[in-house]
């Protein structure tokens, strides 16, 4: 196999973990950042985020010397001339359209200093049209003499397993200007590894490497909402969601997976992804196409506002004085991401209803006080547990779906839970006494 020098520059969630894997694959790699102090971080070999696995992989390739980070795009240009960009598209405040300050800023900066011929392959998710855009720009900016192939090769790593899902992915996605591109034969080899374990390498041109991104977190929060949507109708019936998803999941053209009824999808992709989808389909004058999007995006926040409503009724209509445990605060198990978090957004919407907050997260709880540092933290689930009138399970972490009715009952005030996530065994808590409610059922 070639190995490849190549530098990846952004090195948050995506980038670092594209750098490091990439070494990990065997290849030379400088991480780049403008961020000083990320870089320091990732120099010595701390990662600034949670995420199970990465630490090891980025200590055994930094010591095995395939592993650099620098905050300079002098030593990114004469580093290698295969560039991963990997840098942020956030919403734009005040808009629903992403905001690509970051990544024209990579092209500026990095293309003026180029010298040769450079690919750089796109990570981020964009708007489609960007990466056309980009070639426009790098096309002027190229000194004298200098080529530069931008391609598109999108990411569809999971936090939480941001790892397997880019040493081992499930389909490797390239967008190219032309057929046959420079860009073409270096993706082949620096995917060599997977390529050769037979995963499926689908080569397209810009637009549609673009689009598959969104379009995939587009499907998978409008199959979310799509059983959050049938949750509301089962809970006015007295039906059961949770059964409704297992027996339509046995179809295989529907499938189980992302059919989990509960508080919904947040974190730092599926929610800004389609509205930045929804605002690019308008400005290409497409807006009827994706409406349903913003229907998506309103089931997803009412089961945010059910369960504050359920949290209310368990407190006799009203939360003023109550003590109310949130169990959970980062968007999902594995990860100490709160972005969006749909468990810190009813921490927060409880607490402004007058209710007395405790929240307790595995790893969430540095960047939840960062958001809401007016809520109460607890030091540890049964440090949170005690004293609650009510424990609103939001995050469905291991940790909580194990936790011992029994125990947990002797900590509380009062026996009430609601399970925001449809993880815990009822008939155990109902056992333990417990008055359990959970969104889409009733139990
Ligand atoms: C998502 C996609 O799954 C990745 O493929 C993609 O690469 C990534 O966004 C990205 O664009 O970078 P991630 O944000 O890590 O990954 O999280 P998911 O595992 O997709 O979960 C998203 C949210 O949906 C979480 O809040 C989760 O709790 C919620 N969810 C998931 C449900 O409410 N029900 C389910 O059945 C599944």
């Amino acid at each position: 196999m070639n190995l490849m020098r190549m530098t990846v520059i952004g090195t948050g969630y995506l980038g670092a973990t594209h750098a490091a894997c990439m070494a990990e694959l065997g290849h030379d790699v400088l991480g780049v950042d403008v961020d000083e102090k990320k870089i320091e971080a990732l120099k010595n070999s701390t990662v600034p985020f949670y995420e199970p696995g990465l630490p090891e992989v980025l200590e055994r390739n930094i010591a095995a010397g395939r592993l650099a980070f620098t905050t300079s795009y002098d030593e990114a240009a004469a580093f290698a001339n295969v560039h991963f960009l990997g840098v942020g598209t956030p919403q734009q405040r005040g808009s629903y359209a992403a905001d690509l300050k970051y990544v024209y800023a990579v092209i500026q900066d990095l293309v003026p200093k180029l010298k040769g011929k450079h690919v750089i392959f796109g990570k981020s998710t964009v708007p489609v049209g960007t990466a056309a855009e980009l070639q426009q720009m790098a096309n002027e900016l190229a000194p004298e003499g200098t080529e530069v192939e931008i391609a598109w090769n999108p990411e569809f790593l999971r936090e939480g397993f941001a790892v397997k899902d880019t040493i081992t992915p499930d389909r490797i996605v390239l967008g190219t200007r032309d057929e046959n591109t420079t860009a073409e034969e270096v993706a082949r080899e620096v995917y060599a590894t997977p390529l050769a374990s037979g995963t499926p390498f689908v080569i397209t041109d810009l637009q549609t490497a673009e689009l598959v991104k969104v379009s995939a977190n587009a499907f998978l929060a409008t199959k979310i909402s799509f059983i959050n949507a049938v949750s509301e109708v089962c809970e006015l019936v007295g039906a059961d969601v949770v059964k409704l998803a297992d027996a339509i999941g046995y179809d295989d053209r529907i499938g189980r997976k992302f059919l989990g009824a509960g508080l919904g999808f947040g974190g730092g992709c599926l929610p800004k992804d389609i509205r930045a989808f929804m605002a690019r389909a308008g400005e290409l004058g497409a807006d009827q196409a994706l409406t349903f999007l913003r229907e998506v995006d309103a089931i997803n926040m009412r089961r945010r506002d059910r369960m504050v409503t359920l949290a209310r009724e368990a407190c006799g209509g009203n939360l003023l004085g109550h003590n109310v445990t949130v169990l959970g605060a980062a968007f999902k198990p594995n990860s100490d991401d709160v972005r969006d978090s749909p468990a810190l957004s009813i921490a927060g919407s409880l607490s402004l209803a007058g209710a007395q907050v405790t929240v307790y997260d595995p790893q969430g709880m540095e960047n939840a006080r960062k958001v809401f540092p007016t809520l109460n933290y607890a030091n540890s689930t049964d440090d949170a547990l005690r004293g609650a009138d009510v424990v609103v399970l939001a995050t469905e972490w291991q940790e909580f779906r194990e936790l011992d009715p029994v125990h947990a009952a002797s900590l509380v005030r009062v026996k009430k839970v609601l399970d925001g996530r449809n993880v815990l065994p009822v008939d155990a808590w109902k056992e333990a006494g417990w008055d359990i409610k959970a969104l889409g059922r009733s139990l």
